[in-house]
């Protein structure tokens, strides 16, 4: 049906707006060949400082629970409305990590991802974000949070006996965000990943 797609792939464009490199543009510094490379707030903050990088995150969090609620007022109700709603969840998801603006490269998901179950789940989120701030504490790695964070979600939303469509978004999610951070993979077992307690100098 032609606004389950119009949804989807409103979706993809909204999640496809790299929120980090715009509130950089000022700045002089081109954050995807800068620190990490990446477009998202720890990138931002390490770069730019912890301002910035809030508000990064504030804007890719939006960016993910703004649509979800929007599309579920729309969608709830109609049949198959849960498939519709995973594939707008993927779809914002997928923007951010391949965007049309940006020759289909983008940032690693997290935050937009926590926009998303922090509409579809908040409960599960609290669990998530207690492992991510655990490990950040920890190692002082905001990679190693964001993967076993993101992971941990499954666990939440098992726990937590939420419905199926939940569960399969939250596994693609999970899929796309620990391919994204592959390199951070090997920098961890490297010993060469950044701790965030180390701000670049620009
Ligand atoms: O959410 C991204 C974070 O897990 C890693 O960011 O810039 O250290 O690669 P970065």
């Amino acid at each position: 049906n032609t606004s389950a797609l119009l949804y989807i792939v409103g979706s993809y464009l909204i999640g496809a707006i790299p929120f980090g490199l715009l509130l950089s543009r000022g700045s002089g510094i081109d954050i995807r060949s800068a620190g990490s490379k990446n477009i998202g707030a720890t990138n931002v903050a390490r770069l730019l400082g912890k301002k910035t990088g809030a508000l990064t995150l504030g804007c890719d969090i939006l960016k993910g629970f703004l649509p979800m609620w929007i599309i579920t007022l729309l969608v709830q109700g109609q049949s198959g409305y849960e498939v519709i709603l995973g594939s707008c969840g993927a779809a914002l998801v997928s923007g951010h990590m391949f965007s049309v603006y940006l020759r289909f490269k983008g940032g690693k998901g997290v935050a937009t991802a926590l926009g998303i179950f922090l509409y579809l789940a908040p409960v599960a989120v609290l669990g998530c974000i207690t492992v991510f701030a655990c490990c950040v504490a920890l190692s002082g790695f905001v990679s190693l949070g964001s993967l076993l964070g993101s992971l941990s979600m499954l666990l939440w939303l098992a726990l937590l006996k939420a419905p199926g469509w939940k569960l399969w978004l939250a596994a693609f999610i999970v899929l796309m965000i620990w391919l994204k951070h592959w390199q951070n993979i090997g920098r961890l077992f490297s010993g060469t990943e950044k701790s965030w307690r180390k701000r670049d100098e620009p």
